[in-house]
């Protein structure tokens, strides 16, 4: 069994994979800094699960200020989520958080991770790197063209580990989720947002015409791609999405079914930056990684909303 490190463990996506890693009997260092773009009672009850097993420690501090070297040594392999996520709030003033957290965090991990010599490094990447898929499904190599500034920093990122590993040799796998969901889910993106407000009663708020597709992917499926790549001969950049795409319209009336209640729904503008369409092709990740997205969208939000009501613990 290994030791893997993961950042960003206390966040929706890490807390979850650290709990798989867990239970497939290997040991995790966790590293999260806790950042407050969400509050800290939701990433410690994230990591419940994971902290009540003896192979799992967490690290709390900064990637910024940590001795990144130190805590490398000995260790199989680095799963890096951290990273200061949302497409919406990138703007403006708040970029200097993205670059620190997404880009400069990143380069400091690089650093120490090409000294310490695991052999495996996945980076968590995002679909925000392709701008707007249009009509048809984006393979890896479409062209880039993200529209946020949190995509632009997702890319930078992207872009600074293919330096390290055409430089200095890095074992690098580049992973592109595509909209994550299920229980745990940040708490400002839409599914969370859309099953609170249905369980208090209060109206949802859809960002524009609702219109605007997204590939939604069960947060297990995302998972499984990232242990898989774990295994998987390193390098090379895969997407990962669940295989169907929703309307944001889609997305409130399988909520309201999932809680058996009716949503009221108010129309707003648009957002800045959120693109009209994602959509993956997967096949790389198929033929790479083994990877088929098992969760469907109806089961997929009937999850989260059983957990958002706390009928499941975790
Ligand atoms: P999250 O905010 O829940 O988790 C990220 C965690 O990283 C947080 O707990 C935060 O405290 C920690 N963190 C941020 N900067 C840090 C730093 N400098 N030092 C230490 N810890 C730090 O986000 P998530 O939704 O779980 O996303 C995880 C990763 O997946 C991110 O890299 C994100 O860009 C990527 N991603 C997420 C989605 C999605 O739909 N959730 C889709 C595509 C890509
Ligand atoms: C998500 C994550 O937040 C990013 O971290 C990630 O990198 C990205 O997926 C990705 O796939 O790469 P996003 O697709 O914007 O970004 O996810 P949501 O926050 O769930 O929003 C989905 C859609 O719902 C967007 O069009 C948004 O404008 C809309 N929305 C969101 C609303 O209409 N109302 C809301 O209250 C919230």
């Amino acid at each position: 069994m290994s030791r893997f490190l993961v950042t960003g463990v206390a966040g929706f996506i890490g807390s979850h994979l650290s709990d798989r890693l867990l239970k497939l009997g290997h040991e995790v260092v966790g590293v999260d800094g806790f950042t407050d773009y969400y509050p800290r009672e939701y990433k410690l009850r994230n990591l419940v699960r994971s902290r009540s097993q003896d192979n799992f420690r967490l690290v709390e501090g900064d990637l910024m200020e940590l001795d990144l070297y130190e805590l490398l040594r000995g260790t199989s392999g680095v799963i890096h989520l951290a990273a200061q996520p949302g497409v919406r709030a990138s703007w403006g003033t708040n970029f200097s958080l993205y670059l620190r957290r997404n880009v400069e965090a990143t380069q400091r991990l690089l650093e120490a991770t090409s000294k310490a010599g695991p052999e495996r490094f996945v980076f968590a990447s995002s679909s925000s790197v392709y701008g707007s898929a249009g009509d048809h499904p984006v393979a890896e190599d479409a062209p880039r063209r993200p529209a946020s500034p949190y995509g632009l920093s997702k890319l930078a990122a992207e872009e600074l580990i293919n330096v390290y590993a055409r430089e200095r040799g890095l074992p690098a796998t580049v992973l592109r989720y595509f909209t994550v969901y299920g229980p745990r889910q940040r708490p400002e993106m839409a599914l969370a947002r859309f099953i609170d407000a249905a369980i208090r009663r209060k109206p949802v708020e859809i960002f524009g015409d609702g219109l605007q597709i997204r590939e939604m992917t069960y947060v297990s499926d995302v998972v499984d791609a990232t242990v898989a790549s774990l295994e998987a001969r390193p390098g090379g950049c895969y997407n990962v999405g669940g295989g169907l795409q929703a309307s944001v319209n889609d997305m409130v009336q399988t909520v309201s079914q999932a809680l058996g209640t009716p949503i009221e729904t108010r129309y707003g503008p648009a957002a800045e930056g959120d693109v009209r369409s994602t959509w993956a092709d997967t096949e790389r990740a198929r033929l790479g990684l083994g990877f088929e997205p098992r969760v469907g969208l109806q089961e997929g939000i009937e999850a989260q909303a059983k957990w958002s009501l706390g009928e499941v613990s975790n």
